[in-house]
């Protein structure tokens, strides 16, 4: 019989990827497709710490092994931030998250505006599982000084993506972003883990 793997998103288009990575091999649920589990707070210092306590309480509360990932953007000329703290950098929107970071940017040259999209995944293969696979996948860019191109989410539009012509990620098709985005490598990294389940 096929393993069956939850992952703990409600993201669509997270799913769909991970679909298409594992294909045939395993039968992918997500939290949809199962009774309501309370949501562990993202409360880690890591993304690695977050996503490892996510897998963790979902495998816990459900038997299933359990996919469970945290993501962000680290600006260098910040320390790293916004970080784990991405999602809450502003209140409102994304644009109002990336409208304060553009502020916060003001004045900082091309050079230092270097930053990176990360993606930590945490595997946990079942209740007690004493060792999850972790995974972390990385996409190098710089800041842009102001947003542009309509595709994608969160801080798409202000990052320019090393290698891909001076487009920002709001710039690249669906299926390029799926290549080349933190994300898709740290998928590409945790494929092995999955089909040994
Ligand atoms: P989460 O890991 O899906 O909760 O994402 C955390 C936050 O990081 C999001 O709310 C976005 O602000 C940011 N983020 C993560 N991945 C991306 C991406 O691919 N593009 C733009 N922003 C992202």
């Amino acid at each position: 019989m096929k393993p069956r793997l939850l992952f703990a998103t409600g993201n669509a288009g997270k799913l769909r990827e991970l679909r298409v990575l594992v294909g045939d091999a395993v039968e992918v649920v997500s939290l949809k497709d199962l009774p309501p589990v309370p949501e562990p707070e993202e409360d880690g210092d890591t993304f690695q710490a977050n996503a490892v306590k996510k897998a963790r309480a979902y495998s816990e509360a459900t038997g299933l092994p359990a996919l469970a990932d945290d993501s962000g953007l680290c600006v260098d000329a910040l320390d790293g931030r916004p970080g784990v703290l991405s999602a809450r950098y502003a209140p409102g929107d994304d644009r109002a998250r990336y409208e304060k970071l553009l502020a916060e940017l003001a004045g900082v040259p091309d050079a230092k505006r270097t930053a990176s999209f990360r993606c930590a995944l945490a595997l946990v293969t079942g209740r007690g599982d004493p060792e999850p696979r972790v995974e972390v996948g990385r996409c190098e860019g710089t800041i842009l000084h102001a947003p542009k191109g309509t595709n994608g989410f969160g801080y798409d539009p202000v990052f320019q993506v090393e290698g891909e012509g001076g487009r920002s990620m709001a710039e690249l098709a669906p299926e390029e972003k799926a290549r080349v985005s933190h994300r898709a490598r740290a998928f590409q990294l945790m494929r092995r883990h999955l089909l040994a389940l």
